[in-house]
């Protein structure tokens, strides 16, 4: 069997991309820490509880098992915690990746995946996003996985260690089955919160910012769906077998929609109304994000299945309806 090790395969992007890799033939075996993930959310292959942080236990997990490749997942991700505590998202986000890169070296384990994002580029001056745009984090978060990406390209010309950075752009949706779905703890995503005031969990929606230069006022997103991500995963991985090249690939639907248009197709599917409060714009929410994935079209052969915004929710409202797993 090809085993493929997914680092943070407990969490949301992780187990999804877990899952496919199980279908498509492949072992997955997941490391995580579970600082964030979810024991229950490892269905498909062997589960190892390990922390990046401490390169003896990922050094040890790579030489035990010689996977073929590896599926960089696992991160901090709370912008506004990394603007708070920036000494964690350096701590755990960058060295963590360098334990891991290190540990590659030394196995001789090429072909790393790497889950970068669109909080990479910062406030841009044109859009789509192609993946020239510019580099500008301006979130300790977005710089954390900036100084991996120019890691990895520092470690591919001096150890020639393979790898591609995904920058996704809103990841949002569930499995189909509804086997696993979006559970972080604190949730901080749009389309989970608003179905989470449509299930009475939650008494509204703060809308921030309804005067920005869009159709309705409010922010426009580009929504990719969490199993048009694992596909792209496996297919960077296959890249990754093919060409032996380290390479970049912008991840989004290349569609935007607004807060207003993702609150209107959660009470389309929920048949619920969701009250909304209307707030000030926040510091440093651009009007505007979109991908531009052309290049992941032509060299992956990936495209985002998942266009319709209540077609995504659909997936994560029936994830949200199941009752709650126990850890
Ligand atoms: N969800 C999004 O919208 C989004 C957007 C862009 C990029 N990303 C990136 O995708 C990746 C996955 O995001 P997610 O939403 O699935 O997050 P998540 O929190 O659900 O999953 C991350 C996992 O990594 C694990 N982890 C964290 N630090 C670890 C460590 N030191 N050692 C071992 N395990 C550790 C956590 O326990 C968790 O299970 C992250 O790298 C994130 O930066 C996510």
């Amino acid at each position: 069997m090809k085993k493929i090790l997914i680092t943070g395969g407990a969490g949301y992007v992780g187990a999804h991309t877990a899952k496919m890799l199980a279908q498509r033939g492949y072992e997955p075996i997941v490391f995580d820490n579970l600082d964030y993930g979810h024991r229950y959310a490892v269905q498909w292959g062997d589960f190892i509880k390990g922390d990046l942080n401490n390169f003896y236990d990922i050094n040890t997990t790579l030489k035990k098992v010689k996977p073929l490749g590896v599926v960089h997942c696992a991160a901090y991700t709370y912008v506004g915690e990394s603007v708070a505590d920036p000494a964690k998202y350096y701590q755990n986000n960058v060295v963590g990746s360098l334990n891991l890169a290190k540990a590659m070296v030394e196995n001789n384990i090429n072909n790393l995946v790497f889950s970068s994002t669109c909080a990479t580029f910062g406030n841009v001056e044109k859009l789509p996003i192609v993946e020239t745009t510019p580099q500008k984090p301006i979130s300790p978060y977005g710089t954390s996985k900036l100084m991996v990406e120019m890691m990895l390209a520092d470690f591919d010309r001096a150890y020639g260690l393979k790898h591609i950075n995904v920058r996704y752009f809103n990841v949002s949706g569930a499995d189909e089955a509804a086997d696993i779905g979006e559970d972080h703890n604190p949730e901080t995503h749009l389309i989970p919160l608003v179905i989470d005031v449509a299930m009475g969990k939650r008494e509204n929606i703060k809308v921030f910012g309804t005067d920005y230069d869009t159709p309705d006022g409010t922010c426009l997103r580009d929504y990719i769906h969490v199993n048009d991500l694992a596909n792209a995963h496996i297919l960077a991985l296959e890249y990754l077998f093919k060409n032996n090249k380290s390479n970049d690939f912008n991840l989004g639907s290349e569609k935007g929609y607004s807060v207003l248009e993702v609150i209107n197709a959660v009470e389309k599917v929920s048949g619920k109304s969701i009250p909304k409060i209307m707030e000030k714009r926040r510091d440093g929410d651009p009007a505007i994000l979109v991908a531009d994935s052309v290049k992941a079209k032509n060299e992956l052969g990936w495209i985002a299945e998942y266009k319709d915004i209540v077609k995504i929710v659909e997936t994560a409202y029936r994830w949200h309806s199941k009752p709650k797993m126990v850890e």
